[in-house]
């Protein structure tokens, strides 16, 4: 299989060849230090941090575990923050950061773009709430369709969640079919999750599960239930199962296929929008019916969108006879919407989407440059500002290889980056924002250098056990 993006990829050095048996005694050793140098981490963090970790205790009184987004909880407790500043943040122990969680990429314009705060500040002036259209919607409606090759019309909701909802609903609708065909491992939103098997919130809908980027055995499934698939939705990059780039094969099989038995194919680029100037669909010239975007869009307030073919998106025309109705207070709430509109046409323009992800790409080789220099097993994951750090010589391609060691050595990643001032994903993913500077971009490397210099023989022997 032909990898889709990936433009360089370090040849495995010499250490990669070399095995070891270790009996299941060392393979305990291995994990009981690894546990011991998690808690040692935990506890130079819990000395460092008391304020955070008061307000972590108050909090519980009136939020469960005083948490309200579970992907933000971590042990011992979360670091509360005070502020944020360009590319970092500052927590409310005064310790300042360089924010690489970058709220999970839609913080793409970091915390102070003068351009975007103007744009708010105009349309809070200008009044908020008033149950009416405005010119922000359209505006930004327009700046979405110019961007998105497959987007013809698009229509707005409050989150990427709330997209994906739309989407399959509407798939469902215009095909009259009721099965729908994701992926093990996808993200669509805290109501259509994959993440290891299927989750007990999820939306009753009747979905089938495939493997990501296994061609054949997705082929038999939409071949299986071809007439009654009303839509496969797919990450082009599979984002929080582990920044796993699409085949290209894999992605095309998937158009050709939708198009073969009249189901839709539906791409959520509710993270992937960001890459380049037409997110992945622009990249690789696949036309999806359905796009679902999210995050950036809102110029880092809440929004969500679904658009595509002007065949699909007419049904929701209330110009005619039994259209569909798709409601929603803030739909088209206008701090959101005019901060998406300063974001697209003066801050992330098509043109600097494009050098930008050449740069943020620049970057993540150099991440693999060091890790094969260092002879370390990992990996940096993704494509360009998008990054997850896999405990891996190679890249990751399907979420079946990420192994059990590289899951166990997250927490450890997560916490000392995180002590040396470096705020990642728990799982190890990375988001990079335009404030970056190459002074930020190279304290991240030194920060990553840093751990591997420190845990090298652990990382190994945890991943042999
Ligand atoms: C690929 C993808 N789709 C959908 C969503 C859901 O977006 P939101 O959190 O805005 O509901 C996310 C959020 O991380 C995502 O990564």
């Amino acid at each position: 299989m032909t990898e889709l993006f990936d433009r360089r990829h370090p040849e495995p050095t010499a250490a990669s060849g070399q095995t070891e048996v270790i009996g299941s005694q060392g393979q305990n050793r291995a994990m009981e230090s690894l546990k011991s140098a998690i808690e040692e981490a935990r506890g130079r963090y819990a000395s460092a941090n008391p304020a955070s970790q008061a307000a972590d205790r108050n909090a519980a009184t009136s939020l469960p575990g005083g948490n309200t987004r579970t992907v933000l909880h971590f042990e011992p407790f979360p670091l509360t923050m005070a502020g944020g500043e360009g590319a970092e943040l500052i927590d409310i122990d005064g310790h300042r950061y360089i924010d690489c969680v970058g709220e999970y990429s839609a913080a793409l314009f970091g915390h102070s773009d003068p351009v975007i705060k103007a744009a708010i500040n105009q349309a809070l002036e200008e009044g908020v709430a008033m149950g009416a259209p405005t010119q922000y919607e359209r505006t930004l409606a327009g700046l979405l369709c110019q961007r998105y090759p497959s987007v013809d019309q698009v229509r707005f909701c409050n989150s990427g969640t709330e997209a994906n909802l739309m989407a399959l609903s509407t798939a469902r609708v215009v095909t009259g079919r009721s099965k729908l065909l994701a992926f093990r491992d996808g993200y669509h939103g805290g109501v259509i999750k994959f993440l290891g098997g299927r989750c007990a919130l999820n939306v009753p809908f009747d979905f089938e599960l495939a493997d990501y980027n296994d061609i054949d055995g997705t082929a038999e499934i939409v071949d299986r239930h071809g007439d009654d698939l009303a839509a496969v939705v797919v990450e082009p990059i599979l984002g929080a199962g582990g920044n796993i780039q699409g085949n290209r094969e894999f992605l095309h099989m998937l158009r050709r296929k939708t198009r073969e038995i009249g189901a839709l194919l539906i791409f959520d680029e509710v993270k992937t929008a960001r890459l380049g100037p037409g997110g992945v669909q622009g990249m690789i010239g696949i036309n999806p019916d359905l796009t679902t975007l999210g995050k950036f869009i809102g110029g880092g307030l809440p929004t969500g969108a679904f658009g595509g073919s002007r065949e699909v998106m007419e049904h929701f025309d209330p110009r005619q006879k039994g259209a569909l109705a798709h409601a929603g207070t803030f739909n088209n709430n206008v701090c959101s919407m005019a901060a998406g509109c300063a974001a697209l046409s003066e801050v992330y323009t098509a043109e600097f989407a494009a050098d930008f992800l050449d740069r943020s790409e620049a970057f993540r080789l150099s991440l693999n440059e060091m890790f094969a220099r260092t002879a370390v097993p990992m990996y940096a994951n993704g494509l360009g500002s998008m990054i997850a750090i896999h405990f891996s010589r190679e890249p990751t391609k399907r979420p079946g290889d990420i192994t059990p060691g590289c899951r166990s050595l997250r927490p450890l990643l997560h916490m000392e980056l995180l002590l040396d001032g470096m705020l990642v994903c728990t799982r190890g993913d990375l988001f990079l924002s335009l404030p970056m500077e190459e002074s930020h971009l190279s304290r991240a490397r030194e920060c990553l250098e840093r751990f591997v210099h420190r845990y090298q023989p652990l990382i190994e022997q945890v991943l042999k056990a």
